[in-house]
């Protein structure tokens, strides 16, 4: 066997058998592939697809490059969710709190800001001092003390991901079902889970843009889940507008102690609240997702969920009175108003474009080397379907960079489109699709 015929065999519509993908994968990963043919590969398989067989053992060779972590002496089931990146897309800062205090076991290994998008990590880095890099005996604990951890992916969850996403990055190859569903495949499975809850989003601040794509993108995620023996449950959720007002880490960390304490902000509520439920069923403390729903809104009321977050907080290291008193934090050196220049109804968002206004006000990174502002971002007020009058407050942006602002600002406005007619409100849940 070797790299060349395994190539070949891709780029001819063939199917790879199990030991081929595992010759490929394991000896990339070895270095003894080098890059330019494993660049092949990829875009051979990007063009002609893998089929489920195939993506199946794409996910196992990747998953068993590292550790797969080992939860079984932790009593109770271990669930997870999974996002597929959004703007203002905060969830995770929520449910976890909710279905630990259900409960149940939330092993969460998350990811950086990617593109226009928000990342967990970088979200729970604002708390000053919370620490996301523990080593796998200090995850462990934490979920035995507390129920739920985040943290990010480490040297030993599956290296074979880390070095193929990076070479996918530079050759034009990370739009692929099969490639994105082993490469998060490969990281949730490594996690100890019992089962999984998908968010995968679609709209314009969604990397799936078209809802048929992203129902491919869940279909192919649960068939490898399931065929790993994981409960599934997906969901395809609207990202045509920021999820929520606050878009940016620090923001985004306030927007989510008010929705533990109690703030109804709608459209977030939704999503959070149906992925919580859908956890809380998985790990067998409701019988369907709507009693999991009722469940989550009866902890937050009790003022368990936010006592949860503060104790994660506390045990990875992050200053609470932060969380207990956010006017404390640290201001922007400059805070502006967008303001609307037409009268009408908020017809659509270009999403991206407020995700990329959010990076410029230093939100986000534009290079591998930027330093992250955490206070940097946008507020933004209102929803597809709001009647606006013209000189309403539509954001409110933070940064430190003086030479974005009036930019910023203008791409806020071109993104968003007014018309004289009534618009309706949007669904946040698409479609639910449930796992064998
Ligand atoms: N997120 C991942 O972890 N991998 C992909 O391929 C795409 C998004």
């Amino acid at each position: 066997m070797n790299a060349v015929e395994i190539i070949r065999k891709k780029r001819d519509k063939e199917a790879l058998s199990d030991i081929e993908i595992d010759f490929i994968i394991q000896n990339y990963t070895k270095r003894k592939i080098p890059d330019y043919q494993f660049s092949s590969f990829l875009m051979a398989g990007f063009l002609n697809g893998f089929n489920e067989t195939e993506t199946a053992a794409l996910t196992k060779c990747m998953l068993y490059s590292g550790t797969v972590i080992d939860l079984s002496d932790i009593p109770g089931l271990k669930i997870d969710k999974h996002s597929t990146g959004g703007v203002g897309d905060k969830t995770s800062l929520i449910l976890a709190p909710i279905v630990a205090a259900a409960g149940i076991n939330v092993p969460m290994i998350s990811g950086r800001g990617l593109g226009h998008t928000g990342g967990t990590l970088d979200k729970l880095e604002s708390i000053t001092g919370f620490r996301t890099n523990l080593n796998l005996n200090e995850y462990k604990n934490a979920i035995k003390k507390c129920g739920a951890v985040l943290i990010g992916q480490t040297e030993e969850i599956a290296p074979a991901d880390k070095l193929i996403y990076s070479l996918r990055d530079v050759t034009a190859t990370v739009e692929s079902i099969p490639l994105i569903t082993a490469s998060i495949m490969s990281k949730k499975l490594a996690e100890g889970i019992d089962g999984l809850v998908l968010d995968v989003k679609t709209g314009s601040g969604a990397f799936m843009k078209e809802q048929e794509d992203s129902e491919k993108l869940a279909r192919s995620l649960i068939g490898t889940a399931s065929a790993f023996g994981k409960k599934v449950i997906a969901f395809i959720t609207d990202m045509n507008q920021p999820l929520g007002t606050h878009i940016g880490n620090w923001l985004e960390v306030v927007e989510s102690v008010k929705v533990l304490q109690g703030e109804k902000v709608e459209t977030l509520l939704e999503v959070t609240l149906n992925l919580a439920g859908a956890m809380i069923f998985l790990g067998e403390k409701a019988g369907s997702v709507e009693e999991g729903i009722y469940l989550s809104e009866k902890i937050i009321n009790s003022g368990k969920a936010f006592d949860k977050f503060l104790e994660i907080t506390e045990l990875q290291g992050g200053e609470t009175s932060l969380l207990k008193n956010t006017d404390n934090y640290c201001k922007s050196n400059y805070e502006e108003n967008v303001f609307a220049d037409r009268e009408g109804y908020l017809s659509s968002i270009d999403n991206y474009k407020i995700g990329v206004a959010s990076l410029e006000l230093g939100a986000g990174r534009l290079t591998k080397e930027d330093k992250i502002d955490f206070k940097a971002g946008i507020i933004f007020y209102p929803e597809i379907g709001s009647k606006i009058k013209k000189g309403d407050l539509i954001a409110r942006i933070f940064t430190d960079k003086q030479n974005v602002i009036e930019q910023t600002k203008k791409i806020i406005t071109s993104s968003i489109y007014i018309s004289e007619e009534s618009v309706k409100k949007i669904k946040m849940i698409k479609t639910i699709i449930k796992g064998d």
